[in-house]
């Protein structure tokens, strides 16, 4: 979604903030634009478009500038047009700002200064932001005045920059439920929404929190929480990140190497937590809270998207290995509903970014309930993983395709220690669990050497309109989530359901057009798929189907196998979804899609 970079100091500001607006293009934008000050004039390029557009109209720029500021927007309030991109200024351009969230009061504050005779000259919500701190400038002539008194008068959600021409050598910042974080150079700032854009300049950054209002110049950063009201020096947090891990290689898409760490990546989820040979998981982030661990009976899990269906997965697996019962909720619908809630039940929120505006706000609902809030975060210093008591990092490394693929498997592999950890060892799985844990690298990159025919099915298939996925037990969070990567990747029309529930009125959408994806690898409830496989197959719906190595039987059945090795059916989600990623981005290549980015997605939603 939308993205803020900032720049302040010696050096010549747009190549720096347009570099870390290239950087924050995986997250999905549509207009991309820039706000200069050079001399105490102000300049602002900005344009409907790729920021590759954008660059080229900055390079033509003669003048220099210290200080800059950096957008890409994400269409809410108005369609994608240069009028509506950012930055956003005053009548006069004496005052230009960037935003990321919504102003949910902007008709109100817009109607109020229209009455006072300001003009407007977009759609969007952000543009009353400057006109705002205009009219309050004049009354005081003082700028970190007039733009604390507008963030007053603001409802909803912020990450704000501002800069103007009236105190030409200094950037403000406010934040209020949308990520922003201070990059501490030497002798300058670096301002950013995600850390990734400012990496390749400092890995030290301070994380502004809810309320702070940072005042930004070359020699310092001051921060005034406006609900405590007091200032601080803020203290900067060294980020660990390697930037490598954010480049394509010789991968032609980001989704495709993504897919290709699976093994990496469990590995480094495992790394130090899981020990096979001595039967044991430690996860050091739960160890504050072990002792409000032993009171919890009731888990409720939230999360958005496919961290959602690794909560499906975590469900089934939390309850069957560590005997809590689980919940799963969309944290969109968590979020307004009227519950009990006791102090036995944990919320558990799962977010690769860390920043989904959804999860956040169910944090925040139970914030007052004094239950015991846990994360399972990728992205380390993220709001969530800020926000939580306590929690568990993926490891995964930055994940730059829209369609989240490996973080799934960090995902699905953190909730398996979880569940083991909450566990009793002597439960019968606890061991081959453990060992399973160990094993499964090597099984992961057995499932990415078969890619190639894997290729060849999906290409089989790329022309087919919709397509129904289908699994019962572990695999039906797996069918929930091939459908969800096949729709967001190719277009295509996908549903995921529960095997069992064919006959419920699936089925009636059945003929030779409409093909199943059948998720059957070994269980103990195979036999019931085969059935609902047969029932398709006797209405010629063609059926592509996951099953484990060595299952002959299911060739005669279906009109396409992909094999996995065998693995326990609590592990099998893993390896299915590593199938179904990559079964989903051949399709999406084989109809010659943007893969990474595709169309209307954001890679992090940071709006309601
Ligand atoms: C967006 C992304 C999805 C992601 C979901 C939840 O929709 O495109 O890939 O699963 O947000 O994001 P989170 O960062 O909270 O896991």
């Amino acid at each position: 979604m939308c993205g803020i970079v900032g720049y302040i100091g010696k050096q010549q500001a747009a190549p720096i903030v347009v570099a870390g607006l290239e950087s924050l293009e995986y997250r999905g934008y549509d207009s991309a634009g820039i706000a200069e000050i050079s001399d105490s004039s102000a300049f602002i390029t900005k344009q409907a478009g790729r920021v590759s557009g954008l660059k080229d109209s900055v390079a033509k720029n003669t003048h220099t500038s210290h200080v800059a500021i950096g957008h890409t927007r994400w269409a809410t309030h108005g369609s994608p047009t240069t009028a509506n991109a950012h930055p956003h200024s005053n009548t006069d351009q004496t005052i230009m700002v960037v935003h990321n969230g919504i102003i949910e009061n902007f008709q109100a504050i817009k109607t109020k200064l229209q009455a006072e005779g300001y003009t407007f000259v977009s759609q969007t919500d952000t543009e009353v932001i400057p006109h705002l701190i205009d009219y309050y400038y004049r009354a005081s002539n003082d700028l970190t005045l007039a733009f604390r008194q507008a963030l007053q008068d603001l409802q909803g959600a912020y990450g704000i920059a501002v800069v103007s021409t009236h105190e030409p050598n200094k950037i403000l910042v406010a934040r209020l439920s949308s990520p922003l974080v201070v990059g501490v150079g030497k002798g300058e700032y670096f301002l950013a929404s995600d850390p990734s854009a400012v990496m390749d300049y400092t890995k030290e950054v301070i994380f502004l929190n809810d309320f702070d209002v940072a005042t930004i110049t070359a020699d310092g950063c001051v921060v005034h929480n406006l609900k405590q009201e007091k200032s601080s020096k803020p203290v900067a947090e060294l980020l660990d990140y390697d930037s490598q891990q954010a480049s394509l290689g010789d991968f032609p898409h980001f989704m495709l190497k993504e897919i290709f760490e699976a093994p990496a990546t469990i590995r480094s989820a495992s790394l130090g937590r899981v020990k096979a040979a001595e039967n044991i998981v430690k996860l050091g982030g739960l160890e504050s809270v072990i002792a409000q661990l032993k009171y919890i009976d009731r888990i409720v899990i939230v999360a958005c998207g496919t961290s959602y269906y690794a909560g499906l997965v975590g469900e089934y697996l939390l309850e069957e290995i560590a005997g809590i019962a689980v919940e799963v909720q969309l944290a969109s619908e968590f979020k307004y509903r009227n519950e009990p809630f006791s102090r036995s039940t944990a919320l558990l929120a799962i977010s690769q970014s860390g920043e989904t505006a959804d999860t956040i706000a169910a944090l925040k609902k139970v914030e007052d309930y004094g239950v015991l809030r846990i994360g399972i975060v990728n992205a380390t210093g993220s709001t969530i993983a800020r926000m939580t008591d306590a929690g568990v990092y993926c490891h995964a490394g930055p994940e730059q395709a829209v369609a989240s693929t490996k973080a799934f498997i960090a995902q699905v592999t953190v909730l398996a220690q979880i569940a083991l950890s909450l566990g009793s060892p002597s439960n019968k799985l606890f061991k081959p669990l453990l060992q399973e844990l160990e094993d499964l690298p090597a099984k992961a990159q057995q499932v990415l050497d078969t890619a190639p025919s894997i290729k060849k099915i999906a290409e089989k298939y790329a022309h087919h309109r919709d397509f129904l996925f289908i699994g019962r037990g572990y695999s039906f969070p797996s069918a929930l989530e091939g459908a969800l990567k096949l729709k967001e990747v190719s277009y295509i029309h996908a549903e995921g359901y529960a095997a069992g529930e064919m006959k419920h009125g699936p089925l009636a959408m059945i003929d030779e057009h409409f093909p199943t994806f059948a998720l059957a690898t070994d269980s103990v409830l195979l036999d019931k798929t085969y059935s609902n496989i047969e029932e398709i197959k006797a209405r010629k719906g063609p059926v592509v189907a996951v099953a484990t190595v060595g299952n002959k039987a299911i060739a005669k059945l279906c009109d396409d196998v992909i094999y996995i090795p065998a693995t326990l059916a609590q592990t099998q989600p893993l390896l299915e979804a590593i199938a179904t990623q990559l079964f989903a981005y051949y399709i999406a290549v084989a109809k010659d899609l943007n893969v990474d980015r595709p169309r209307n997605l954001a890679k992090s939603v940071t709006v309601e």
